[in-house]
């Protein structure tokens, strides 16, 4: 009988019969019962599971509005409205799908938050950290396109907005915008890009690049709290110490944490599906209008802290490109990390108070500007976005120096766990 990818021969019966022919054993030990997890995960670990989850989610729900929706100017606002009340379940696809725009959001953010804490960007772990940051790249552009579907006041004037941004490049900019929009405005046939762009072209690339992520990241083994590498001490049959099956210990601490996701999510989407206007905004409640702008734009909040970085910056000489030169740099900047970060520990636990502060004062900023970025700038808060776009800047231009000068405490041998 054939061996199997571990060179041992297959159970016979239907199991035996598909080993011989398709790794489906190898593949489940090497990435679900025998991929050795860190012990010591805290719940910090959930959110990569969790964004898994929402990927399907809006994978699914997002097939299904596929079935009703309507691709062009005329009419695509009334097709999302005959989703509403007349599809059967429609509004809870519909509702599904928007609430899942930004709960995918929100556990991404806790996601990278997590790896900022633990160093999980740090080597052996650059390319893991790399991939996922294109995956965060493609995400805001699936979001952004996605937005312009619904074909709402909001959608037409945001897209106009983020637009005419490309408009700034020196020389070619005009002509930039112009190509992606595919007309003079953004009219029927951007409409009809964005489509092709949100439900076939970036999900197919997300799934691919998700995979990637998750090999890269069986390649090298996770980190965890301690930032310890755990394969450094492993038994006689090479399985690390502090190691355990990530089948059933994590599956089950994660289906756990997916009851808890779940609770919270199905709240919203029950009961307030808008949000207040955070999760859908109320301009996009009335049809496009080039005619008429929305009293007062603003994207979805998750852009909102870049939205808030590219007004911090006044328009010297009548030009925005500054503004768009400094969001583009804050979203370019994280990619760097791994090379940024000089401090001879890894996790947050075993840095000194400088990069404690730090840290803290970066998370702070990212709020602070998310909360500018969704309110008109008068006031105070284009000074305030100004101090918290330098404070995101220094965050990483200064940790090259910072991260080496900062003091340590001893790093354990072995992770810390407490069994309860
Ligand atoms: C669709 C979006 C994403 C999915 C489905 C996803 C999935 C996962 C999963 C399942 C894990 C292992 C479990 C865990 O450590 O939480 C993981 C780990 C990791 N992810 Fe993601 N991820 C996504 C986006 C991102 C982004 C945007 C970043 C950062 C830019 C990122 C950085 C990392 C890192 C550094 C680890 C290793 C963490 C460690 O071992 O401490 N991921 N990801």
């Amino acid at each position: 009988m054939a061996k199997d990818g571990y060179g041992t021969t297959p159970a016979p019966g239907l199991w035996g019969w598909i080993n011989a022919r398709f790794p489906l054993e190898s593949m489940l030990k090497e990435h679900i019962t025998e991929y050795y997890a860190p012990k010591n995960f805290n719940y910090w670990y959930l959110f990569g599971s969790l964004s898994l989850v929402v990927l399907v989610l809006q994978l699914v729900t997002g097939i299904f509005l596929t079935m009703s929706y309507k691709p062009n100017a005329a009419e695509a606002f009334a097709s999302v409205e005959y989703i509403m009340r007349d599809v059967e379940w429609g509004w809870l696809i519909r509702y599904l799908h928007s609430t899942g725009a930004s709960a995918f959001f929100i556990v991404v953010y806790l996601h990278m938050f997590r790896a900022l804490m633990y160093g999980s960007y740090r080597a052996p772990r650059e390319l893991l950290w790399l991939f996922g940051m294109v995956i965060y790249v493609c995400l805001i552009a699936e979001a952004f396109l996605g937005y312009l579907l619904p074909w709402g006041n909001m959608s037409y004037w945001g897209a106009q907005v983020i637009v005419s941004l490309f408009g700034t490049v020196p020389v070619i900019g005009e002509s930039l915008a112009e190509w992606i929009k595919g007309d003079y405005f953004i009219s029927d046939i951007t409409l009809n890009r964005f489509f092709a762009l949100h439900v076939a072209a970036i999900p197919l690339v997300l799934v691919f690049l998700v995979v990637a992520h998750i090999l890269a990241l069986h390649q090298v083994g996770s980190n965890n709290p301690d930032g310890i590498e755990i394969k450094k001490t492993k038994d006689a049959r090479g399985i690390p110490l502090d190691g355990v099956p990530f089948h059933p210990y994590m599956t089950v601490k994660d289906t756990f944490g997916l009851g808890v996701f779940l609770l919270l999510f199905c709240g919203i989407v029950f009961f307030a599906p808008t949000m207040n206007g955070y999760f859908l905004e109320a301009p996009n409640f009335e049809q496009a209008n080039p005619m008429q702008t929305p009293p007062h734009i603003a994207p979805v909040w998750y852009f909102t802290p870049f939205y808030a970085m590219l007004r911090a910056v006044p328009s010297y000489f009548g030009t925005q490109v500054w503004g768009v030169i400094v969001m583009f740099a804050a979203l370019m900047l994280p990619f760097f990390l791994p090379w940024l970060d000089r401090s001879p520990v890894k996790s947050i636990r075993y840095k000194g108070w400088i990069s404690k502060l730090a840290l803290a004062v970066f998370a702070l900023s990212f709020v602070v500007l998310g909360y500018c970025g969704m309110k008109p700038p008068v006031g105070n808060l284009p000074l305030v976005s100004r101090v918290f776009t330098a404070l995101y800047f220094a965050f990483f231009v200064l940790m090259p120096w910072y991260s080496r000068i900062d003091g340590v405490k001893p790093v354990p041998e072995r992770v810390t766990y407490h069994a309860h």
